[in-house]
């Protein structure tokens, strides 16, 4: 096999307010949308779910139980895929506009050897200040916008790297973060404005908008 996914779908969606992946968008759940896109790349997809979720598969091939942090969830795919899956794309469930393009370009990146994972990511519109901490919002420096980029997913990986990158159990919000820890390469590819993450409810409105433009 060449290419499998992960798609992770065991959050408790608390912003939301609901286990927002499993929530209808025009007429499609939000995780089998995130499945079905998936398969643009993916011979084999793996959703991750709550573990009192398993019974249903979102149209994946494999359901497993996920873990109580995004990572732990990802090690839980990870588990389910063959070793002979040369490159792994993590996606979450939560961003049903990825388009089958952006899942192509991610994994066409690795055609780089050098590169352990590729990632999409976007221009940062707004300036960016770091701050002593949300509790006390002092302004420290402001970074140059124009080395920063806001990632997203899909993220594609050399499977045996991502393997080891995950070995050690560390916590991230996303996987190219565990990679660059030990060492790997990552490059950006240019994301997409619509690949929006469904976060709040507000974004939903957004997210239909998306979808009627197509
Ligand atoms: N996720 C997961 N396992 C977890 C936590 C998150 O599989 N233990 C998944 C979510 O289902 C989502 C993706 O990771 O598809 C991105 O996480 P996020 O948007 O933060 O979703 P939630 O964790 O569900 O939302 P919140 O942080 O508001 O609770
Ligand atoms: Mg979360």
């Amino acid at each position: 096999m060449d290419v499998a996914a992960i798609v992770v779908a065991a959050g408790e969606g608390e912003r939301y307010g609901s286990r927002k992946q499993f929530c209808d968008l025009a007429g499609r759940s939000v995780a089998s949308r995130s499945v079905d896109v998936a398969r643009a790349v993916a011979e084999f997809v793996v959703i991750v779910v709550p573990p009192d979720a398993t019974s249903e598969s979102h149209g994946a091939d494999a359901v497993v139980a996920g873990g109580p942090s995004r990572a732990a969830s990802v090690r839980a795919g990870l588990a389910a895929i063959a070793g002979t899956a040369r490159v792994v794309v993590v996606h979450d469930a939560a961003r049903p506009l990825a388009s089958p393009a952006l899942f192509h370009a991610v994994v066409r990146a690795l055609d780089d050897t050098s590169l352990a994972g590729a990632v999409p990511g976007l221009a940062i519109a707004d300036t960016v200040k770091r701050v002593n901490s949300p509790d006390d919002p002092i302004v420290v420096e402001t970074l140059d916008r124009t080395t920063l980029v806001a990632v997203q997913t899909p993220q594609a990986f050399v499977a045996d790297t991502l393997r080891r990158a995950h070995d050690e159990k560390r916590e991230a919000t996303d996987d190219a973060s565990l990679v660059e820890a030990i060492g790997g390469k990552v490059a950006i590819v240019p994301g997409e404005p619509g690949n929006r993450k469904l976060t709040t409810r507000d974004d939903l409105e957004s997210m239909l908008a998306v979808l009627e433009a197509r």
